[in-house]
């Protein structure tokens, strides 16, 4: 009889990534999606613990289920991700009510694991040694055969092509929670993508906390092979249309991965390059192993590559000892790179960071006020960068369809949408469009035929 399963994914594309697995892994034991917690014989909430706010959100969930696991005495309810492999067990005090917590290396024991609860082994005798998980090679291959669930974007695939990271920011739990950096090797990568796009899919997107330090580090693989070749590689691949990667490290962008944007055809004009602050102090004490003016270098050189290259980052405000002139110095950076889009977040202290450790905290009412300073500058820049393509003729990638029209995406990452749109196209297909209009997170336009 079949089974069924409930997953939530909170957190990064990994951890998307490691729910599509878990659904393959689980439903090759008869167990099938469901949409809806309510009901499910197993729940799993895949967690991140990057921000204190991202964790709350796990926390308040799983509070929220204790009802739902009080009504069926059958349900087994279990933590995956990143919380799961900074907590352990201590998840349990606080909500006593879970069944299982695994680790972020281990969601490929998930079945065992399940059919051992099932025979009523107890949760205590089954919970594993998480240090001892990440001495484990961790990459699982596709499994043929079992595709995850389908959904419109089915069209547009990530693949792993590197696990945990071996930078260190001074704020980040990644290296804890994720382990050292492993590369996997080449030719499981491109056997994965191989059978992706004879399964249809158009675009893929290699996926890594630092993607373009692979190769360099840990290597599984035997052939000494860097970012740039694995890029090429890929590309050539017959049926990419497509291709994204994320994310990468500023220090690790080579001037051979530049040129790899004015070579590659399908190589998409976009690049998330996360610069985290425009201030040489703070990013010494986050050690980002940058400066600001070595970023700003080569974001010129990338641009003499491919002018038309969309550019996005991440940033962090109010770190701690951030002082007014440090912020300005964010803003200042800001301006002269003009991204096309960026995510900003307030700092946040972290279990097992060194940052958390550092005095000088900015306090929360400045941290919300940088912020919301960044964030009025950056979506008055998106508003201006949209604008630069009206007129212009981009092609998309159809996402979805209604009988509103249609949405798609451009290889710069932006979406457009086709309101007036009558041709038939499917999600996955290409079209050309004319921009006519820019909004600040969007672009409208017509097909052109
Ligand atoms: N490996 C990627 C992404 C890491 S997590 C990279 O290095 O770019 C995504 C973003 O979360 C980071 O880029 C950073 O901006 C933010 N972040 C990480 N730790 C944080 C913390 N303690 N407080 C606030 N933001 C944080
Ligand atoms: Fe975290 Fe830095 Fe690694 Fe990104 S590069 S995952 S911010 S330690
Ligand atoms: Fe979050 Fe873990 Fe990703 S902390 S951002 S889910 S690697």
């Amino acid at each position: 009889m079949s089974k069924s399963l409930y997953i939530k994914t909170f957190g990064c594309q990994m951890n998307e990534r490691d729910s599509e697995i878990i659904e393959q892994l689980l439903a090759q034991e008869g167990y099938v999606p469901t949409a809806e917690p309510e009901g499910a014989d197993v729940i799993l909430i895949n967690t991140c613990s990057i921000r204190e706010k991202a964790e709350q959100k796990v926390f308040s969930l799983l509070g929220s289920l204790r009802p739902e696991k009080l009504r069926n005495p059958h349900l087994l309810l279990g933590v995956t991700g990143c919380v799961a492999q900074q907590e352990g067990e201590q998840i349990r005090e606080r909500m006593p009510h879970v069944d299982l917590i695994v680790g972020t290396q281990q969601i490929y024991r998930l079945p065992e694991m399940l059919d051992r609860l099932h025979q009523g082994v107890t949760s205590k005798e089954i919970a594993t040694n998480m240090e001892a998980s990440f001495t484990i090679p961790p990459f699982q291959k596709l499994l043929a055969g079992v595709s995850p669930s389908p959904s419109p974007q089915g069209f547009k695939r990530f693949v792993t092509i590197m696990q945990g990271c071996d930078n260190f920011c001074s704020y980040c739990v990644v290296p804890g929670t994720r382990g050292r950096e492993i590369s996997r090797p080449m030719a499981d990568i491109l056997e994965e993508v191989a059978i992706l796009v004879d399964q249809g899919v158009r675009e893929i997107t290699l996926l890594g906390q630092n993607v373009n330090s692979y190769g360099t580090t840990n290597r599984v693989a035997e052939e000494q092979i860097d970012f740039p070749r694995l890029l090429r590689a890929v590309a050539a691949i017959e049926g990419v249309q497509r291709l994204r990667f994320t994310t990468s490290h500023p220090k690790d962008l080579t001037e051979e991965l530049m040129r790899c944007f004015a070579e590659i055809d399908n190589l998409c004009p976009h690049f998330h390059l996360p610069v985290q602050s425009g201030s040489n102090a703070v990013l010494r004490r986050m050690n980002r192993k940058y400066t600001a003016q070595d970023y700003l270098d080569k974001v010129e050189r990338l641009r003499r590559y491919r002018s038309d290259i969309a550019l996005a980052t991440d940033i962090i405000v109010g770190f701690p000892g951030e002082t007014e002139a440090d912020f300005q110095a964010t803003m200042d950076l800001l301006n002269r790179v003009r991204y096309h889009g960026s995510f900003s977040f307030k700092y946040s202290d972290r279990p097992h960071t060194r940052s958390a450790e550092f005095g000088d905290k900015v306090p929360e009412e400045e941290k919300s006020r940088r912020l919301a300073l960044f964030q009025e500058r950056q979506d008055q820049i998106c508003f201006e960068r949209n604008c630069e393509y009206i007129g212009e003729t981009v092609e998309i990638m159809v996402e979805a369809t209604s009988s509103a029209g249609l949405k798609g995406r451009t290889p710069s990452n932006h979406i457009v949408h086709c309101p007036e749109a009558t041709v038939n196209l499917r999600p996955g297909e290409l079209a050309l469009v004319c921009i006519s209009h820019a909004g600040k997170h969007s672009l409208k336009g017509q097909i052109e035929n």
